[in-house]
């Protein structure tokens, strides 16, 4: 949360210097929330005072004006306004694996999902995992007809014409291929292209990419799709999304087939037969690294038989049968000019490094995460340190180590406050075998409290088009929204908002017909923007499909007083919820002010019943099942995930809310519960028949 600025004169050199720091990371991050993903969080007046106030303080102290600052940069702003596209299949994401124990970790968990042997071969196929941005391509009777960007995985934009533009993107099949084809592949730039298109672009005064994948994106969501014809981008296809007939038994036969019908495939894939094969493409793979002509940044495995593949499926997101193994962090040497702390909407505080900025691995950081006190501590971290930062692909860079023959002297070892840095300065506490520091202030807490409108209008939770984390803390500073609420109720506010910087009729009519339309939400995402500790996506889901519909949810968690009843029992009887959540849980619904927050949501909002998705025809849509005894024709897991696919909840004990008990072989207690409570048992063959499997 930041407090108002102060005025230019007013300031020391030494807060001149940390204010532009602070000034260099916002511009930054707006820069990419604009350019990068069309996502603006602030308007363009309130964008435009940034750089203003960058500037000034340049002006008035014009020795700390440093290189590769924001205002050296010239950034040709890109509109948005590409039509959406619903994938028919979601373009996925990858799990990733780090070092060789990850990758036997990976090909062990396959071989326990679907219950093979341990001298049961499993093919690999090994492919660079090429650093682009992922497009899919869809053809119909042979013709291209749609091209998307991969979007949040479920909704991408409509690029299809600056796909076309593409010369390795067949337009036209031939007839062999199924009615319905698509596939999906990495769009990207060579570092020879790219150093030319750079040239030129700084040549004409246009804007220069950092690297060849930012240039790749830039190029391909180009509104005018004569400029990305302009850009020399290529393509490696490397899977399938729907699909009208199947056309091979294996992932390395269906590659083959994608070069027959003309899609460019990577030359380096390999097909593997063994844990050590795998790490022998990897090696090789990263051996040829620096003379590919184009940027990888790791390896990915993909399990070779495509019904294996099915029977694995997916887990939040990302599939089963494929990982990535990444190439080691690239790392950099920097002064950490300072240690920050963040205040979560949990109350968490995690301190973070604000560094002078560097490049690592082709991108600017600016910042890096401490974690927590006890890394500082372990690591000696001071303010004024050369430190050694890393960035391993998408995650949150990191302070590695201290350089301490470069300590400069008088430094003092960093003390962790024992105050929230909020005016409030209320008290911090660690609990007893956490690594966590807390502020005690919970609902009093400023910084929390704007944390959690902010979670609130995240982009997997509400997410209001326009109501982005910087206009959540104006309007909070402003008292125009001090809970979740409030945001229902701007309508009545136009008056207020229209007295402030930067809102126009036109924009404060776009802001509120997009809070209009998220009136009506859907309940596990209801659940999820709570915010409630331990509640992220995967046990808001859970819990939406549990309880059906919030006045069920919130009737639950306001019973569940003690451990003993039923209330409670059913709740840690979900798979998946164990005591911890659901103490989290129940203390959030029966705090007075939660409860009072939420009436007042209710009266805002329509939470929608829970609705599984496309198993309407499935006949254990809403079913309780579970699991007993040793299962023979799939694992455990394999059978939990297939009957969730199928809109089925999966409990962990036999009670009168089960529809079902699936007994194997040695099945014990559970079973005898089962036929206690009448509760109709079913051999493992039965459940397949009911579910119409194998
Ligand atoms: S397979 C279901 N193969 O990596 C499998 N992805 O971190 C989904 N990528 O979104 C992807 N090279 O953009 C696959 N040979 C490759 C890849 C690859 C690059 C990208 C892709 C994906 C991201 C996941």
């Amino acid at each position: 949360m930041s407090k108002p600025p102060k005025p230019i004169g007013k300031l020391t050199e030494k807060q001149a210097k940390a204010e532009l720091t602070r000034l260099a990371l916002e511009i930054e991050r707006h820069d990419r929330l604009y350019h990068q993903q069309d996502a603006p969080e602030i308007s363009d007046a309130d964008y435009d005072a940034l750089r203003r106030r960058n500037e000034a303080i340049e002006e008035r102290f014009p020795a700390l004006k440093h290189t590769g600052g924001p205002s050296d940069q010239v950034g040709a702003p890109v509109a948005s306004g590409f039509g959406k596209v619903t994938h028919a299949r979601p373009m996925l994401s990858l799990s990733n694996v780090f070092n060789d124990e990850g990758v036997h970790d990976f090909i062990e968990s396959v071989r326990k999902f679907l219950g093979l042997e341990a001298d049961d071969p499993i093919e690999i196929v090994a492919e660079p995992k090429i650093d682009g941005l992922s497009a899919s391509l869809r053809y119909e009777n042979g013709a291209l007809m749609l091209g998307a960007t991969r979007g949040d995985g479920a909704v991408g934009e409509n690029i299809t014409v600056n796909l076309k533009t593409i010369g390795e993107i067949p337009e036209q099949l031939g007839n062999d291929a199924p009615d319905i084809l698509e596939v999906r592949g990495e769009v990207y730039m060579s570092r020879d292209d790219f150093f030319a298109l750079n040239e030129r672009q700084e040549a004409d005064g246009e804007k220069v990419f950092a690297n060849p994948r930012n240039a790749a994106a830039g190029s391909l969501r180009q509104l005018d799709p004569s400029i990305t014809a302009r850009r020399p981008l290529r393509i490696f296809i490397y899977s399938a999304g729907e699909l009208s007939s199947e056309t091979a038994e294996t992932h390395w036969g269906f590659l083959q087939q994608l070069r027959d019908w003309g899609f460019p495939t990577n030359p380096l894939s390999r097909l593997c037969t063994s844990a050590e094969e795998v790490l022998e493409a990897y090696a090789d793979v990263q051996a040829k690294r620096s003379e590919l002509p184009y940027d990888i940044d790791g390896v990915v495995y993909k399990v070779n038989r495509l019904d294996w593949q099915r029977r694995l499926g997916v887990r939040s997101r990302a599939p089963r049968w494929a990982t990535a193994h990444k190439f080691p962090a690239e790392q950099a040497e920097t002064i950490l000019r300072a240690i920050t702390i963040q205040v979560g909407r949990t109350g968490a505080l995690t301190p973070v490094a604000e560094l002078e900025p560097i490049t690592v691995g082709g991108v600017v950081v600016s910042r890096a995460t401490l974690h927590n006190e006890d890394e500082i501590q372990r690591k000696d971290i001071r303010e004024g340190d050369a430190v050694v930062v890393q960035r391993a692909g998408d995650v949150i860079p990191q302070v590695v180590r201290v350089i301490e023959e470069k300590r400069p002297a008088g430094s003092k070892t960093f003390e962790f406050p024992g105050q929230c840095p909020c005016d409030l300065k209320t008290p911090t506490m660690r609990e007893e075998g956490e690594v966590v520091r807390r502020c005690t202030g919970d609902l009093a807490c400023p910084y929390q409290q704007v944390e959690r409108l902010k979670h609130f209008v995240s982009r997997d939770a509400f997410d209001i088009e326009g109501l982005g984390a910087k206009n959540i803390e104006t309007f909070w500073q402003d008292e125009i929204v001090t809970k979740a609420g409030d945001i229902f109720r701007l309508r009545d506010q136009r008056d207020v908002i229209a007295e402030r910087e930067g809102w126009g009729e036109q924009s404060i009519t776009k802001l509120l017909d997009a809070i209009e339309a998220k009136r009506e939400i859907p309940l596990d995402r209801f659940v999820y923007a709570l915010g409630i500790r331990q509640v992220g996506q995967a046990n808001a889901r859970l819990l939406a499909k549990n309880y059906g519909s919030f006045g069920a949810l919130r009737a639950a968690m306001q019973a569940a007083q003690d451990e003993t009843c039923t209330e409670y029992q059913d709740l840690i009887n979900i798979d998946g919820i164990g005591p911890s959540v659901a103490t989290d849980l129940v203390t959030f619904f029966q705090e007075p002010h939660n409860a009072a927050a939420l009436e007042d949501l209710e009266s805002e909002l329509a939470i929608q019943d829970f609705e599984a998705p496309d198993d309407s025809d499935s006949v254990v849509a809403g079913k309780t099942v579970v699991f007993t005894g040793s299962l023979e024709k799939m694992t455990r897991s394999e059978a939990k995930a297939r009957a969730e696919s199928m809109g089925a909840k999966v409990a962990g004990s036999v009670s009168k809310k089960t529809d079902y008990v699936v007994v194997g072989a040695d099945a014990g207690s559970k079973a005898k519960k089962a036929e206690d409570l009448g509760v109709e048992i079913l051999t493992e063959e039965a459940w397949l028949d009911l579910i119409g499997g194998t």
